[in-house]
């Protein structure tokens, strides 16, 4: 099943003089349960594609569809509960709240939307297990190194059990070995939970750990490289790296 469908996407950006041409009649879906990582250079569209799959921004042309729910549609308030049911969001810099403690930056999702939080206590306990923050619920972010933020912000992504996890360079941030403990629990969340994700990412070993590999140039879908099970690491990597230099991305 399709848990995002867009089709036919255009972007431009009015700069005075200037239009800039964002996107340029995307398509893109995800099937359930699928890891797809969008590669591209700097300027190529990642991250205004990656907005306006998560409802963030609104194409100028083209439809998305979120969870069957076809975001234009949407009134604004519809639209935020739409995005605040079906998608987690991780960006390069955590965006913790510094007063908060881990735990209540994961549980922050689920008050914003009034929710009783005893049903997910259990829910939490696990996922600070599966992050490995159960020793470290109680500390601030400044009390934190980056990769345990980001370990936080992946455990707030999924808190709210959303039908995606949109990411825009989670990895972007931290240090090669934290990137990778980053990417080994973003592949665990796909693995065990069924979590489907979408990140955006400029980093091969990155987009190593997804089943599929999409990559844009100028505002278009340039091709794409779906792996299996049975494809090793280095063979994926190794595959990314040829694409980027065949494609000079
Ligand atoms: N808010 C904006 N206003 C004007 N131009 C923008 C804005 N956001 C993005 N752009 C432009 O759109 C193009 C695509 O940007 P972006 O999606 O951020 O690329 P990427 O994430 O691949 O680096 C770039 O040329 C960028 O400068
Ligand atoms: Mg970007």
């Amino acid at each position: 099943m399709k848990i995002v469908e867009a089709i036919a996407l255009e972007k431009k950006y009015d700069m005075g003089d200037i239009t800039v041409n964002a996107l340029q009649g995307v398509d893109f879906s995800v099937n359930g349960g699928e890891f797809v990582a969008i590669m591209g250079p700097s300027g190529s569209g990642k991250s205004t594609l990656l907005h306006i799959l998560g409802g963030l921004d609104t194409p100028n042309q083209g439809t998305v569809s979120l969870a069957q729910n076809n975001l234009a549609k949407l009134q604004d308030q519809a639209l935020t509960l739409c995005r605040r049911k079906n998608i987690g969001f991780v960006f390069q810099f955590f965006n913790l709240l510094p007063t908060l403690t881990a735990e209540e930056n994961i549980l922050l999702p689920l008050m914003i939307d009034g929710k009783d939080l005893r049903p997910y206590r259990e829910w939490l306990d696990t996922l600070l297990a599966m992050v490995g923050l159960i020793d470290r619920r109680y500390h601030r972010p400044d009390q934190l190194s980056g990769g345990e933020q980001q370990r936080v912000a992946l455990a707030r992504a999924l808190i709210t059990k959303p039908s995606i996890l949109l990411a825009d360079e989670p990895t972007g941030n931290l240090d090669s070995k934290t990137g990778t403990v980053i990417m080994e629990l973003m592949r665990r969340s796909c693995d065990e939970l069924g979590q489907t994700i979408v990140m955006v990412t400029h980093d091969s070993r990155a987009s190593a750990y997804a089943d599929r590999v999409v990559f844009l140039k100028d505002g278009k879908v340039h091709s794409e490289k779906s792996f299996d099970r049975s494809n090793e690491f280095t063979d994926r990597l190794r595959t990314v790296i040829q694409m980027i230099e065949v494609l000079e991305l």
